[in-house]
């Protein structure tokens, strides 16, 4: 594989771009606002005036974790596998398939866990991971982007 191709290999379409950006952006923002509205009513800030928020702020989150779900799937197809031959970012990018699993694990235990020290504690963590999410992400492109074009200089 020439140089030029090796630099585009990794890539992601434009499609996967927007729809991890969108989903992305919809997720934190409706899980940031949710918190939001909770913990305001469970300190005594507000009465029940914003609560009407935090189903549409579950309604947005369910359909954006779907969304964002879906395009994870399509990565591991192309960008996770074509990386992984090329054993380019593995750690790094194992680290970023291990918090996407958390999230998701995470989240659906909300569903299931009627226990509530343990759904509080899942909660807790899933909002944590949430808000560190974005961060993770941008480190990872960035370190990727620069693994990639040392790997990109020598061709094997
Ligand atoms: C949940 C899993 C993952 C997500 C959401 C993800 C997401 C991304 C995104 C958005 C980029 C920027 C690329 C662009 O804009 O075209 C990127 C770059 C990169 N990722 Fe991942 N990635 C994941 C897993 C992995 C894994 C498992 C590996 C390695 C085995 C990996 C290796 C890389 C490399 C080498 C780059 C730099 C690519 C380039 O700039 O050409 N990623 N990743
Ligand atoms: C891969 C990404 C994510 C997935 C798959 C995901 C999934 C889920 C699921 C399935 C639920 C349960 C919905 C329900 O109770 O009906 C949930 C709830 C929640 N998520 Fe996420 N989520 C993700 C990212 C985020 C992010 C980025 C935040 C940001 C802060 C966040 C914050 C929350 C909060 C606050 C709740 C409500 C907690 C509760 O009911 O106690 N999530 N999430």
């Amino acid at each position: 594989m020439n140089p030029v191709s090796k630099r585009r290999v990794f890539k992601l379409h434009q499609w996967q771009r927007w729809t991890l950006g969108i989903s992305g952006l919809a997720l934190l923002g409706s899980g940031i606002v949710w918190a939001w509205v909770h913990w305001k009513y469970e300190h005594g800030e507000t009465g029940e005036s914003l609560l009407y928020l935090k189903p549409w702020m579950i309604r947005i989150h369910g359909w954006s974790a779907s969304l964002f779900t879906l395009c994870i799937g399509s990565l591991l197809a192309t960008h996770v596998r074509l990386a992984w031959k090329a054993r380019i970012h593995r750690i790094n990018g194992a680290g970023m398939l291990a918090l996407t699993a958390w999230m998701i694990l995470s989240g659906q235990a909300l569903y299931y866990l009627g226990d509530e020290p343990w759904r509080s504690l899942a909660s807790d963590w899933h909002f944590l991971s949430g808000i560190a999410f974005p961060g993770v992400l941008l480190l990872h492109i960035y370190l990727g982007r620069k693994q990639r074009a040392a790997w990109g200089r020598n061709p094997v």
